[in-house]
């Protein structure tokens, strides 16, 4: 793992990239438990979905994103989409001079915690599911557990509509999750930026026994404990300030981004990447 090396870094933001409006469940997770930590985040909303994407564009998207908070000083990078972690992480990982945070190794580790049955299941966008990056690492920490895996691509632009509760999204969550749900998983990891906003239906559609990790969630803890064994963690006491950078449309993403992120979502700025 990379350390964060130079003088004075501590004070210096995080960097979150997603393909759109959906990392903002991750970065509310980090701003959530790191308060005092100021933050980049960058949305490709030019080019969202990438979730329906071939890896080898995602990864191009991947590290266009990255160069663009590379430029913003920061000190850790965390890749908040599912299929970008999935595709990307490990070149990015490679190439880049500061420490790298995906969503796919910190929700695998919470889910590989919790199940009892070794039964897991996985939802995501269809890139997540075909490159088998939850089963790979999931697979790793422990060969005897098995995983059942559905893409669900109708769950981002529900997301993104705000129809997060209701018949629409319910019917919709009962035709993906039905096989899975037959199967007998004890635990769901929610494989995509989006998913943790429809938790309530996904939970009714499962019952109370099946535990839904928010791989949202798990990445901000992962994200605390790089910097405090770093000793990276911001001395300062201070409110942080949030800049929002996207690559198209600034007023839809405050205006659909304020549900996942709340009123500090109030200003966004137009980002030009290379390549795009
Ligand atoms: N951010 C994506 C993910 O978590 C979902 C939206 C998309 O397909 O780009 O995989």
């Amino acid at each position: 793992m990379k350390k964060i090396s130079e003088k004075n870094s501590a004070d210096k933001p995080i960097g979150v990239f997603d393909s759109g409006i959906g990392g903002l469940t991750v970065l509310s997770e980090i701003a959530k438990l790191l308060p005092y930590e100021n933050t980049v985040y960058l949305g490709d909303t030019a080019r969202v979905p990438y979730g329906s994407k071939s890896k080898e564009t995602v990864v191009r998207y991947a590290f266009e994103d990255a160069a663009f908070l590379l430029k913003h000083d920061i000190k850790l990078l965390v890749v908040a989409c599912n299929t970008a972690s999935a595709y990307a992480l490990t070149r990015l990982e490679k190439q880049l001079h500061i420490p790298v945070v995906g969503v796919i190794r910190p929700g695998a580790k919470a889910a590989v915690a919790v199940t009892k049955t070794k039964k897991i299941g996985v939802i995501g966008t269809e890139g997540t599911i075909k490159s088998s990056a939850y089963t790979k690492t999931i697979n790793t920490a422990d060969r005897g557990i098995k995983t059942y895996t559905s893409a669900c691509p109708l769950f981002v632009p529900l997301v993104e509509e705000g129809w997060t509760n209701n018949k629409i999204a319910l019917g919709v969550a009962k035709e993906y999750l039905s096989e899975i749900k037959n199967i007998g998983i004890d635990t769901l990891v929610l494989g995509c930026t989006h998913y943790p906003l429809l938790k309530d239906i996904i939970n009714k559609v499962m019952g109370n026994k099946v535990k839904l990790i928010d791989s949202a969630e798990a990445t901000a803890g992962e994200v605390k404990r790089m910097l405090s064994e770093s000793g990276q963690l911001t001395r300062r006491k201070t409110e942080a300030r949030h800049k929002f950078f996207v690559t198209d449309s600034p007023e839809r993403f405050i205006k659909v981004g304020k549900k996942f992120f709340g009123v500090r979502l109030s200003k966004a700025k137009l980002a030009r990447l290379e390549g795009n």
